[in-house]
């Protein structure tokens, strides 16, 4: 029955006596170890089962000796060929009926198919490390050059950005520059011709203290562009700023021979604005509409009047000029997009005017139609 048992196992079965001498074997055993079965009867287990200190010998020899249980102790099978076989060895005394100890069980089990799935294991596990090391790297570095290629970014938009607000003052310093270089011109040539300027002096010089103004006011713009601040802001009638305005480019000759009416509320409308800021939006807004009439006779209308729950003030300028194409009308606002010849536009008219008017918290918005005109349409809070 024993037997029977021992032979169905899988695991190299010993039993050895007390003096450790192989007593019984099964076929595993002799098929691992490659020895007969009477060349192992002849054999000490310290021959054939070691350890890497040779300490098995003295294990089993001191578990014989005390009767103790050896469980799955790691070590050497030593085969007929020299070949160590790594095995765990289990170990049951053999006790008499009286209880003296007979002898040990041994089960050496053969864990080479259980090592190498172990180091096969291990080795895919330091594989998926490496590569997992690997992609954190890649991931380290494409961050980097992210977070660099934002910091460039930013610095790129930014200097874009000072730039089309350098390039926006310019364009403001232009326009006013135009009304005095004007002015100036018309008072000259009232004296070269030796006319009595009194009258013509009265209607220039508030004319020309505006555009003091504005230089002033832009300048400041510029210095603000390094160290931003608050814009002076003012109560101011809407009515009173567009019917100045308009003096203002006719007397430089802006409107050339264009018409311009100005509908403007009974009452005043305060708004609390910068008084440059709102005259720079009316003089680009005119200006525009002036260019886009051309030679041609044309009308522009400049109307104000409260929104309908009387919380705004609406400003709307109107040409009946050449109106804007389709394809063109989403582009106006972007700065630098001009139809204008190198000399003439700069296309930064609009996107300042929008700019000032968003600042305040309101919208600049456009209606045209080809061949029959446009309108700018603005809304401040009251
Ligand atoms: N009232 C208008 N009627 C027709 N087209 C207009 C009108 N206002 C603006 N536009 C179109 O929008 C474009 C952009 O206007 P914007 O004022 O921004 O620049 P610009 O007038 O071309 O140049 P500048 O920088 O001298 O103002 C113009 O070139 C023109 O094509
Ligand atoms: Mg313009």
């Amino acid at each position: 029955m024993f037997e029977n048992v021992i032979e169905a196992m899988v695991d190299a079965v010993l039993v050895v006596d007390v003096e450790g001498r192989i007593n019984l074997n099964n076929t595993a055993a002799a098929s691992i170890t490659g020895y007969a079965a009477d060349e192992l009867r002849a054999m000490t287990i310290g021959t054939l089962l070691v350890d890497d200190s040779d300490g098995m010998r003295t294990v089993v020899r001191r578990r014989i000796q005390d009767g103790s249980v050896v469980r799955r102790e790691s070590s050497w099978l030593v085969t007929k060929g020299g070949e160590r076989i790594p095995v765990s060895v289990t170990g049951s005394p053999v006790l008499s009926p009286t209880g003296d100890l007979q002898g040990i069980v041994l089960v050496a089990r053969d864990v080479r198919d259980v090592r190498r799935l172990l180091q096969e294991k291990e080795a895919e596990i330091a594989a998926r490390k490496a590569a997992e090391a690997e992609v954190r790297l890649a991931k380290a570095s494409i961050e980097e050059q992210l977070d660099q290629t934002r910091a460039s970014l930013l610095l790129a938009e930014r200097r874009a950005t000072l730039g089309t607000l350098a390039g926006g003052v310019g364009h403001e310093l232009r326009n006013i520059a135009q009304i005095q270089v004007a002015a100036v011109d018309e008072l000259s040539a009232a004296i070269a011709a030796n006319e009595d300027v009194t009258l013509l002096a009265r209607q220039i010089i508030p004319d020309l203290e505006r555009v003091g103004e504005h230089i002033t006011a832009h300048g400041q713009r510029l210095m603000q562009l390094a160290r931003p601040g608050p814009d002076r802001v003012d109560a101011l009638d809407l009515n009173t700023v567009a019917r100045d305005v308009v003096d203002m480019l006719r007397g430089a000759g802006k409107l050339r021979h264009v018409t311009v009416t100005t509908k403007l509320a009974d009452g005043p409308l305060t708004i609390t604005v910068n008084r440059t800021r709102i005259e720079q939006i009316l003089v680009n807004l005119v200006i525009n509409a002036v260019d886009a009439i051309g030679d041609r006779d044309g009308k522009i209308t400049i109307e104000v009047h409260p929104s309908s729950d009387q919380t705004r003030v609406v400003c709307v300028v109107r040409d009946n000029g050449s109106g804007i194409a389709p394809e063109q009308i989403d582009r106006i606002f972007q700065p630098f997009f001009t139809t204008k010849p190198e000399d003439k536009g700069t296309g930064l008219g609009l996107p300042v005017a929008r700019e000032i008017v968003q600042s305040y918290g309101g919208n600049l918005i456009v209606e045209s139609r080809i061949g029959v005109g446009t309108s700018f349409t603005f809304d401040l809070p009251r």
